[in-house]
């Protein structure tokens, strides 16, 4: 085949030397070749999306902007939620038992709460003489389907709440809990109690919730939500559809251009509640295809479900492997959606401090516009690339370099 010319086989490695400790000594923009996640900048890890192409590492975004100002009702904020976040990739049920049914999350709820989630999904079930996290099966927890005792979930988000405190944190529960007051059980077990946001105090009729920062103030910083209409009354555990409109989850919600109510929500224009919820993720987990779910039609459902809801942009965003996407993500999702919220603009990064409503920042530069740099050399190229390099020097070229490098090798292979 090609005649590799004795000169480009020694300044090759020499290049490439040079380009590594370049690259590596300054940490790298989403969008940019990555190794390890230890490459990229904060808030960003590194990772490929086959699904959609994306065969090169690069960094990408794991974490929404929290916003900074607090003065606004609590409704006027986005935020990031994860969909069964208990259900973690390779955990072990802690029955013994190995965990027959899927599951949503990379990342341990603890972890979650650090990257900015804060919104968890969590199905909540009799057993064990307990309440346990599992998933169901004609509303029963079965061994190869229980992950682990809520208490422990629960505790993980009390440490983060004393930690950080002024953050506030909403629970959705799927909620198969018979046994009596066995969710105030758990609750008051978990030291969660102190946090509760009062059903008492939450709008009834489509009005503002309290300011975000007033919430912080008065330690009302843990919202929970039941399915079970009843234990409004019963326990003071608010029920969902009476303050949330929710969109149809699974792949009935991931049809592009419609965002219709789940069955258990009033129509998603319904004005006399306050919130917006929007799920986006298929009926059956899937870690490889969730990148790309995660990216632009996640971004282009959102335009559907304001449009769809009376004009209004989703208070909570809720997606499966919230990590994954082709760069912005989920994060990046939930920053336009605040930006919208917040200040009228596209991006929660548009807002300028102090300015008023729809005042906003000048463009970013072309260079920091999350989800460039996407361009692909051929897989003819890259072919032959790997030929030349070893694969971990190969995806620590960034786009520039590669398209030197493959242009390189298209000459040798003409001559
Ligand atoms: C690619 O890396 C080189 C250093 O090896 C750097 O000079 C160049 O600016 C980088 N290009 C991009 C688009 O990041
Ligand atoms: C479930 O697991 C527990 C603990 O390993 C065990 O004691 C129990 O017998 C199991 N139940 C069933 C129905 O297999
Ligand atoms: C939960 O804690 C509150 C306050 O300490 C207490 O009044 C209530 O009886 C407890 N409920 C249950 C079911 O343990
Ligand atoms: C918004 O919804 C209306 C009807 O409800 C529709 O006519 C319009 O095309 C939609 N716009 C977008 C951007 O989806
Ligand atoms: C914004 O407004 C607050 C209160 O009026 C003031 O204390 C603060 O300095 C202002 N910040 C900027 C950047 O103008």
């Amino acid at each position: 085949m090609e005649r590799i010319n004795n000169t480009t086989v020694l300044i090759l490695p020499l290049v490439l030397l040079l380009s590594l400790s370049l690259q590596l000594s300054h940490a790298a923009k989403i969008g940019q070749t990555c190794l390890l996640d230890r490459n990229c900048d904060t808030g960003l890890h590194c990772e490929t999306c086959i699904a959609n192409g994306n065969i090169r590492p690069r960094c990408t975004r794991v974490q929404p902007l929290n916003p900074i100002s607090k003065g606004l009702p609590f409704n006027r904020y986005s935020w990031l939620t994860t969909h069964n976040s208990f259900a973690l990739l390779g955990q072990k049920s802690l029955t013994g038992n190995l965990i027959l049914a899927p599951t949503n999350q990379q990342d341990s709820v603890t972890a979650q709460l650090q990257n900015g989630i804060r919104g968890l999904m969590l199905d909540m079930y009799d057993f064990e003489n307990d309440i346990w996290l599992c998933h169901s099966f004609g509303g029963n927890c079965y061994n190869f389907t229980a992950f682990q005792p809520a208490i422990n979930v629960l505790k993980e988000i009390n440490v983060f709440l004393e930690a950080n405190p002024s953050e506030v944190i909403t629970i959705f529960i799927e909620d198969y809990v018979k046994s009596p007051n066995g969710l105030t059980k758990v609750f008051n077990a978990s030291g969660l109690s102190k946090y509760w946001f009062p059903v008492s105090l939450m709008p009834k009729n489509g009005g503002d919730w309290p300011l975000l920062g007033d919430m912080i103030s008065r330690n009302h910083r843990l919202l929970v939500f039941t399915s079970k209409q009843a234990k409004e009354a019963s326990e003071g555990i608010a029920y969902e559809w009476r303050y949330v409109v929710e969109n149809q989850y699974g792949n009935d919600g991931m049809k592009a251009g419609s965002c219709p109510n789940r069955v258990e929500s009033p129509p998603m224009n319904t004005m006399s509640r306050s919130l917006v919820l929007m799920n986006y993720f298929p009926t059956t987990p899937d870690l490889a295809t969730s990148c790309k779910d995660n990216s632009a039609p996640l971004v282009s459902m959102l335009n559907t479900c304001h449009n769809s809801s009376g004009n209004r942009w989703p208070n909570f965003i809720a997606v499966n492997f919230y990590k994954r996407s082709d760069g912005g993500g989920a994060p990046e999702a939930t920053d336009i959606a605040n930006g919208h919220l917040v200040c009228g603009c596209n991006s929660i990064t548009d807002c300028k401090v102090n300015a008023s409503f729809g005042t906003c920042q000048d463009p970013p530069v072309a260079g920091d516009v999350p989800g460039t740099d996407q361009k692909m050399i051929s897989r003819a190229s890259m072919i032959m690339l790997r030929k030349w390099l070893p694969l971990e020097v190969i995806v620590l070229l960034n786009q520039s370099e590669l398209a030197f490098f493959s242009s390189a090798i298209d000459i040798h292979q003409m001559t």
